[in-house]
């Protein structure tokens, strides 16, 4: 059987029940199912319903996706994740909370079994059908605001099928009419099931998030709170510094309540590293790599930093703060003169999509995140040792640490166990550190 890569657009609507909830979790659950990767999504609008109009206002969006789902295939996953979000507890007897349709679908392969191929553009060949339980495209929704609208945004050329560009039916403030902006995008990240529950509180300013996180865990908060801001006026670096927190940065704090040991701390710091790269990596396709221990660079200029902060009850962790600061599209001419020349921002501070970046990055690292922390509770640091290695750029370099004021110098031949950079020295002699700061190189040469 041929394999049928396929972008599709499926329309989602809600009116009952926690209409936003609805739909993110159908996203998720499309996009967790491994057959569906929603590639884009647009805003929410909220309309007024058409026919029955004895009922509550609809929520609706539009999202890409892509696939190797035949149409069929896909309808019957689509009903299957209707019929999942339906199922909460709340709406037991209630009326279906979620609809999603597929509007139209489009193959890059060229299985004649498909049939009907219609017109052919960017997104491959779109493929047209009629049966009992499918039509496409889709037959009765082209001139209905709540579909024109956000598949505008998503795919602004595409051809609908009465031949028009759908760019050019936004123009008419008929199609608007009885419909509201509700969110714009993007309003919808993928949270993946490591972090459920996670809970992401947002500020404009504050001295330092991790200050409100532990605040926070000091009145009861759960594992995952996660506190945001948009700048802090007295950001925390490590060894005592300030760490300069300007509008476009991302300022992040995660609230953990692992029941793990101190030592266990530079460990979370390196998942931490990892979960930062892996992110950048994945948002931006730049090349970003840890330096032990803390660090996140690009071409050997730091965009993170991690802070870890503990508090203890007697011998039990009582809980433990992980704070990441990302230069995401920041003005470094507002940093100091010496923290500029080693620093880097990863976008210009006015790229006009900063803070969708920004939003998909949180969203990335969150994800990396828990995903890495859950292993390492589960199944212990070593299991994702070899991740961290892969990430960690100190590896293999010739190094100068400082350890109680005596430099050690020497190659960086591995990270142990217990998240300690293994230096061996020119005498052979394998020295683990714990904490430090590494520069590379030697002192004074070249
Ligand atoms: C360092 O490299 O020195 C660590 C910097 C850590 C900065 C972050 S920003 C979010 C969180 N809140 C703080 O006050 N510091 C951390």
């Amino acid at each position: 059987m041929t394999r049928t890569h396929a972008h599709v657009y499926l329309a989602f609507g809600s009116n009952l029940g926690d209409r936003r909830e609805n739909i993110a979790e159908g996203l998720a659950m499309l996009h967790e199912s491994g057959q569906v990767k929603v590639t884009e999504v647009s805003s929410l609008y909220e309309t007024e319903p058409v026919g029955y109009t004895q009922q509550g206002l609809f929520l609706n969006a539009v999202a890409r996706v892509e696939t190797d789902l035949s149409p069929l295939d896909l309808l019957s996953l689509c009903k299957d994740v209707e019929v999942r979000v339906g199922r909460k507890p709340t709406v037991r007897w209630g009326p279906r909370i979620l609809d999603i349709d597929i509007l139209m679908y489009f193959a890059e392969s060229d299985d004649t079994l498909l049939s009907g191929l219609g017109n052919s553009g960017e997104d491959g060949t779109e493929v047209k059908m009629d049966t009992p339980t499918l039509t496409l495209p889709h037959p009765r929704i082209w001139e209905r605001g709540f579909v024109i609208i956000p598949l505008a945004e998503v795919n602004p050329d595409l051809v609908i099928p009465d031949g028009r560009r759908i760019k050019s039916l936004i123009q008419d403030l008929q199609v608007w009419t009885g419909l509201r902006l509700f969110e714009a995008a993007p309003w919808w990240h993928y949270a993946d099931q490591n972090r459920k529950g996670w809970q992401v509180t947002r500020f404009t300013e504050v001295e330092s998030t991790n200050t409100i996180a532990a605040n926070l865990a000091s009145v009861g908060a759960t594992e995952g709170t996660c506190v945001i801001a948009e700048t802090q006026s007295a950001g925390r670096g490590r060894r005592g510094r300030v760490w300069h927190s300007p509008p476009g940065g991302l300022w992040l704090s995660i609230l953990l309540r692992p029941t793990i040991q101190s030592q266990d701390v530079g460990r979370l710091s390196l998942i931490a590293g990892v979960a930062v790269s892996s992110a950048i990596r994945e948002t931006f396709q730049l090349p970003a790599v840890v330096k032990w221990p803390n660090d996140v660079l690009i071409s050997g200029k730091k965009v993170c930093g991690i802070l870890p902060e503990t508090r203890f009850l007697g011998d039990k962790m009582d809980f433990a703060i992980v704070g990441i600061g990302v230069n995401v599209a920041i003005d470094t001419d507002l940093l100091p003169l010496d923290v500029k020349e080693t620093s880097a921002t990863l976008l210009s501070p006015d790229y006009p999509y900063a803070s969708g970046a920004r939003e998909a990055l949180t969203a990335s690292i969150l994800n990396n995140f828990s995903r890495l922390y859950k292993q390492f509770l589960s199944e212990g640091f070593l299991e994702i040792l070899q991740e961290v290695r892969e990430y960690c750029d100190t590896l293999g370099r010739e190094v100068t640490v400082s350890r109680l004021g005596m430099p050690i110098q020497g190659i960086a031949v591995d990270i142990d166990s217990d998240a300690r950079l293994i230096i061996r020295t020119k005498s052979g002699e394998d020295v683990h550190v714990i904490s430090g700061e590494v520069s590379i190189g030697v002192p004074g040469a070249g």
